[in-house]
């Protein structure tokens, strides 16, 4: 997740794009906000309100969207973004143990980044991967049957 671009030229030419994918439609407001986050890095306010305006969807249902999917943040975040999956099933799994081991490496508070701007931590509902649980998922890498052992190693593979 580097290169974000972080100018309000590039920001607009971001959800220029985003719109001409999807369409100025109300229905395809989340992959919208989606493609922009992911562009972007996070959703500046510029981005929101050029979305409102072409999309025609007041602000506040635009922030009421960005609050309830994780995924998307008014925030800037990290290089990387770790899910860390706190649902019932993968905590059964061992989640506890692993969680403790990410706050552990990271030195970092949940939904905050680390200082050097590399990390942020959030932590998600159920992913629909239970099975394999504890699961985290770090950008678009799926990590399931993790053991606390295997954090440190999983987290050294990324720059
Ligand atoms: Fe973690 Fe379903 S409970 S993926």
């Amino acid at each position: 997740m580097t290169n974000h671009p972080s100018n309000g030229k590039a920001v607009l030419e971001a959800v220029r794009t985003a719109i001409d994918k999807h369409g100025n439609n109300r229905e395809e407001l989340i992959p919208i906000l989606n493609d922009i986050n992911h562009t972007v890095g996070y959703l500046p306010k510029e981005a929101l309100e050029e979305v409102s305006r072409l999309v025609k969807v007041p602000k506040s249902q635009l922030f009421a969207v960005t609050t309830f999917y994780r995924m998307l943040s008014t925030r800037p975040r990290g290089r990387h973004v770790i899910q860390f999956c706190e649902s019932a099933p993968c905590h059964v799994a061992g989640g506890r143990k692993v969680w403790e081991t990410l706050l552990d490496e990271l030195k970092v508070n949940p939904e905050e980044t680390t200082p050097d701007g590399k990390w942020t931590l959030i932590t998600v509902s159920c992913l629909g991967i239970c099975g394999v649980g504890p699961v985290i998922v770090i950008d678009d890498d799926i990590y399931g049957n993790v053991a606390p052992e295997q954090v440190h190693d999983i987290l050294a593979k990324y720059d």
